[in-house]
């Protein structure tokens, strides 16, 4: 059965985006981005929130040439090779392969992916992964904590879900990140 695992880059205080929408501060560097590329190159399947996707999109087209540096070439190579979901009633088509979109989220058809997938699936961004934590379908989340206070936004976790967690690994980058990596226990 495959996992379906919650990641997200927030501030200190638990944003993914500040009050201007703006989430800069939270760009991965060099040594982030390597580890982020080997936690999503197993993964099969991403379920994006069409905001999210919007964001993600970037990936389709960025250039992979000899210019860029290799961490984004491998995230882009990865990226394009996945399956991609993307939850919207607004949105008519996609704008990369291997996508589809749906315009519920069915809990049910979720439970099903995962029971039927031989590799583990992504959620993102807060909004969605915020109904798939209140339908009790994550597995495991990633929160990167970035050495930044932003003061208000949209937080990385939703309100009205409790879980308790399990630590599975955690690790510090030189640049303050700290990376944390739970279960969430049923
Ligand atoms: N911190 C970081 O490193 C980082 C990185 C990338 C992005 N971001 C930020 O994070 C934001 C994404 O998170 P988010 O929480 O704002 O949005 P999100 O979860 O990615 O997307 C929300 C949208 O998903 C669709 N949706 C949600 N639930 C649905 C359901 N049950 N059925 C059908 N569609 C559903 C709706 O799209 P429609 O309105 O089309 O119906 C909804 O407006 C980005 O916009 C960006 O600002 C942060």
């Amino acid at each position: 059965m495959a996992k379906l695992i919650y990641s997200a880059i927030a501030s200190l205080d638990g944003y993914i985006e500040d009050e201007q929408g703006k989430f800069d501060w939270a760009a991965p560097g060099e040594e982030e981005h390597a580890f982020v590329n080997d936690l999503e190159r197993p993964i099969g399947t991403h379920l994006y929130g069409r905001r999210m996707y919007e964001t993600m999109v970037y990936w389709e087209t960025v250039g992979t040439g000899a210019d860029q540096p290799a961490v984004i070439r491998d995230f882009a190579e990865t990226w394009r090779a996945a399956e991609k979901i993307v939850y919207s009633r607004t949105l008519q088509s996609p704008s990369s392969v291997r996508t589809r979109i749906e315009n519920d989220f069915d809990a049910g058809a979720i439970t099903r992916l995962k029971e039927s997938a031989d590799r583990d699936i992504t959620i993102g961004g807060a909004t969605l992964a915020g109904e798939a934590m209140a339908a009790g379908l994550v597995d495991e989340c990633h929160l990167f904590l970035t050495p930044i206070i932003v003061g208000g936004g949209k937080r990385a976790l939703p309100d009205n879900v409790r879980a308790q967690l399990g630590l599975l690994a955690e690790r510090s980058f030189r640049s303050g990140v700290v990376h944390l990596h739970y279960a969430l226990c049923v």
